[in-house]
């Protein structure tokens, strides 16, 4: 039967059955050392349709961990693959469905009734924030840095001015690139952009009083008691193809918790890639059109 419908709106996988194949011991291993074990199966998996109806995937490559090391896996209830591999569920589900996906995050902090979303195919999103005029379009790097997604990123701007960051920071010839990865929380920039870029934004918030905290990653926090936004600088991301990326200030000024905002960055060794995390992504709607080879966003309320 065909559907008139060609989206997946519900990523919650709502039953699974058929077990064919289990028993393959699998460490899946990630960037910061997190990594996984356990059992692959082959399933069959049952998802909800942007029209109201559920339809089912075959043969779809399902993972059970039964141990994990790292703070990656704490309180997370599943991890959904996106990545450009012929074994993740996006690259089934945009051959199902057509060859795009789109995802909308709402900030972390934000009340739990707020939900992002995640939509495989290219047809009508229920509901959703289309892309509109002002959306901005930049290439999609998909052979660059496999599997991930790679932008050609040309530098950064700190409230107008460009910050000198040398180019080989950007460029994947050189040992450099950039990848938008929706599983990394913070951002990370290698070191020569690490640094100038810290230092072109903690000086617009060193009159607050800076803090040390154990428990987050980032080197630069501080007391935000009376804290005003409008002195946040206007961070942009200025891609090759001069479409800009302006992330929302609470997305590089993160709130910790407890009166303290941190410097959302994090610095990575060079030769290494630059990482746009999921919470600079934040209050953005993303497009990954991989038949085009093109990443569109917009700033929207994911509503
Ligand atoms: C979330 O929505 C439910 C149902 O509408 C409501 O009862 C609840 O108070 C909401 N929670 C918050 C934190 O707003
Ligand atoms: C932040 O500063 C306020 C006012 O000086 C103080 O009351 C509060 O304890 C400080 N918070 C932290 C986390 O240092």
């Amino acid at each position: 039967m065909r559907l008139a419908a060609d989206t997946i709106t519900h990523v919650a996988i709502l039953t699974t059955s058929n077990t064919k194949i289990s028993v393959v011991v699998i460490i899946s291993s990630y960037a910061d050392g997190s990594a996984a074990r356990g059992v692959f199966a082959d399933e069959t998996v049952t998802v909800g349709l942007t029209d109201g109806r559920k339809t089912r995937l075959r043969n779809v490559l399902i993972g059970c961990s039964d141990s994990y090391q790292g703070s990656n896996f704490d309180n997370v209830d599943g991890l959904l693959g996106l990545a450009n591999t012929k074994h993740s569920f996006a690259a089934y589900a945009v051959e199902k469905f057509g060859r795009k996906f789109s995802y909308c995050l709402v900030d972390h902090l934000s009340n739990i009734n707020a939900t992002s979303y995640i939509t495989f195919g290219g047809g009508a999103s229920r509901n959703r924030v289309k892309l509109s005029g002002n959306a901005r379009r930049t290439t999609l790097e998909l052979q660059a840095l496999t599997p991930f997604y790679a932008v050609k990123i040309r530098g950064i701007s700190v409230d107008g001015k460009t910050l000198e960051i040398p180019m080989k920071v950007w460029d994947v010839t050189q040992g450099g690139g950039t990848i938008l990865d929706s599983g990394t929380s913070l951002t990370y920039l290698t070191n020569p952009a690490y640094q100038t870029v810290m230092e072109a934004l903690t000086m617009s918030v060193s009159k607050y009083p800076r803090v040390k905290l154990d428990a987050v990653p980032m080197d630069y926090c501080f007391n935000s008691t009376g804290f005003d936004a409008t002195w946040v600088p206007k961070l942009i991301l200025h891609f090759e193809d001069g479409a800009r990326f302006e992330p929302h200030w609470n997305s590089y000024v993160i709130p910790v918790g407890g009166g303290v905002r941190c410097l959302g960055f994090l610095p990575a060794r060079f030769p290494g890639v630059c990482v746009i995390g999921n919470i600079m992504q934040q209050k953005y709607f993303w497009e990954y059109d991989l038949t085009a080879k093109e990443l569109s966003f917009a700033p929207s309320a994911c509503s």
